[in-house]
């Protein structure tokens, strides 16, 4: 892959943020920790540090070893970067007696500089931090100041080296992107050649090199990622890639059949594994979420294993794992605690010990969606709302039943089709419905009845962390209500979930 941007992470909340926007401007950038420089850091075209939640000031805040960047490559340094750079070059850095947090506006930018051609006076920052630069580094010339930061912006005299306090990764800093562009485009002379199109001839090209003849073995979900990186697979090595897709009878109605088909409308060698039974047999009598989850993810590893030793000769196993999962795995922090369970119980499935071949390793969700874009896939697919692994299981409070099941997915397809007809879907990141363990008294006709209540969910959200409930016009509810209410038998009432997350989260379970 072409090393141009390399980004060093300090720990800061807003990294990926950084590399989402150098991404932007179609330019290829990798985050690593400031503590493991890649090895070959003279590939990269320039460097960005990040901010962090340390103090400069403090023992334990990370000390990066610059020398082999420091006025050999152009180097932006974001907060705690230019911070550091102050701090150990002969400035100083002290706790700040203004408040340095939120919105602010340049009060002075040097003229004739290149980093701020194009951003005036009054542009809008994002400030973050809890110290400031009181005096600039030796050699350093001030750029830019906000009222209440006198050291807003700085360089150093003969480097290429850029010092900024505040986030232009930040959708409120207004002209953030531009001075990202002034910085990798003109100053550092990056190219911008980091388009879907060129990722897929590199990767597939990488792909054919690295599988020659093998056998690849991949789980499709009917998801955006695994679908993706099935047909980069597929272009680079055809039939030798074998997929499988397995029903655990949790998925939205007909959606087994409809995504199978899709699949092989799409030239995928694809085999559809039916095992609902296997699953709605060891999930029956049970309540508890987690153990739900489990039962199933085991289930799912067994089915999957099975069918994997079919493929004679398999030495690998593709796998649509993204970037925000290998930051995660990389990260300052260290890797998530959470040590999938199947890793504890003794020996490893056999398809587990293949190696591993994850072509989408490097790119955001978005970047996905434009990579399955640049190869034709069908917008429909693309577009597609998030659905958990465990499927139906987690929206059917307490124990299930395949009647449970088919009551919810009667009930999801009728909110899920009206969300497509009204033109409502695209403006929704998540939907879907939750069937209660809650039955209530209703007439319907001259009867009472004694039956079901559902609730519908939508949200809006980037990355499922935070979200909120989607004002959905009354008449759309109204008939969507109606719709349940009329058609699926076992359903007398319809309630909408107007929590947002936090503190709710978005699945009920
Ligand atoms: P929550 O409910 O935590 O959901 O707000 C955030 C996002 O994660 C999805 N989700 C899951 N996905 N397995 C999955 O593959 C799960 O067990 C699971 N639980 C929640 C949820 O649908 C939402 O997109």
């Amino acid at each position: 892959m072409q090393n141009n941007v390399l980004i060093l992470d300090f720990g800061s909340q807003y990294t990926q943020l950084i590399a989402r926007r150098v991404r932007e401007l179609n330019i290829y950038c990798e985050i690593h920790p400031y503590n493991k420089l890649p090895e070959h850091v003279s590939d990269f075209k320039a460097v960005i540090l990040s901010g962090s939640p340390f103090s400069v000031r403090s023992e334990d805040a990370p000390h990066p070893d610059l020398s082999e960047i420091r006025g050999k490559k152009p180097l932006l340094a974001v907060c705690y970067g230019a911070q550091y750079l102050a701090h150990f070059s002969g400035g100083e850095v002290a706790p700040s007696n203004t408040r340095e947090y939120g919105r602010a506006n340049l009060s002075f930018v040097k003229e004739n500089e290149q980093f701020f051609a194009g951003i005036d006076i009054g542009s809008q920052v994002w400030m973050s931090h809890s110290d400031t630069i009181k005096q600039l580094p030796s050699g350093a010339v001030k750029l830019a100041s906000t009222s209440d930061v006198e050291n807003a912006a700085y360089r150093i005299e003969d480097e290429d080296t850029y010092a900024i306090q505040f986030h232009p990764e930040v959708y409120h800093s207004t002209d953030g992107k531009k001075l990202l562009e002034n910085f990798l485009l003109q100053i550092a002379g990056v190219q911008p050649d980091w388009t879907p199109n060129s990722f897929v001839d590199v990767t597939v090209a990488e792909l054919k090199e690295k599988l020659g003849n093998d056998k690849v073995v991949l789980g499709l979900s009917g998801g955006v990622d695994s679908t993706v990186a099935a047909v980069l697979l597929h272009k680079a090595i055809g039939a030798n890639l074998h997929c499988i897709f397995v029903n655990n009878g949790l998925l939205r109605k007909n959606e087994f059949s409809a995504v199978l088909n899709r699949y092989e409308g799409m030239g995928l060698n694809v085999k559809g594994v039916d095992a609902s039974a296997r699953f709605l047999e060891a999930l029956a009598g049970e309540s508890d979420p987690e153990k739900k989850r489990k039962i199933i993810g085991n289930i799912f590893i067994d089915v999957f294993d099975d069918e994997a030793h079919k493929i004679e000769d398999a030495k690998w196993l593709g796998q649509g794992t993204i970037y925000p999962d290998v930051i995660e795995s990389i990260s300052v922090n260290g890797p998530s605690a959470t040590i999938k369970s199947h890793h504890n119980v003794g020996g490893l499935p056999d398809f587990m010990k293949l190696k591993v071949v994850e072509p989408l390793r490097m790119l955001f969700k978005d970047e996905v969606r434009r990579v399955g874009a640049s190869m034709g896939l069908d917008p429909e697919l693309l577009g597609r709302h998030p659905f958990p692994g465990p499927g139906l299981a987690i929206r059917i409070l307490g124990d299930i039943t395949s009647e449970k099941v088919n009551i919810l997915q009667e009930v999801d397809a009728i909110f899920i089709n009206g969300l497509k007809e009204n033109g409502l879907y695209d403006k929704v990141w998540q939907a879907g419905a939750i069937l209660l363990p809650v039955q209530s008294v209703g007439v319907m006709g001259d009867e009472r009845t004694y039956e079901n209540c559902v609730a519908l969910r939508a949200v809006e959200s980037t990355d499922g962390m935070t979200a909120d409930w989607v004002n959905l016009p009354y008449e759309f509810l109204q008939k969507t209500s109606n719709a349940i209410i009329n058609r699926v038998k076992g359903v007398n009432r319809v309630v909408y979930d107007i929590s947002s997350k936090p503190p709710a989260t978005i699945e009920w379970e």
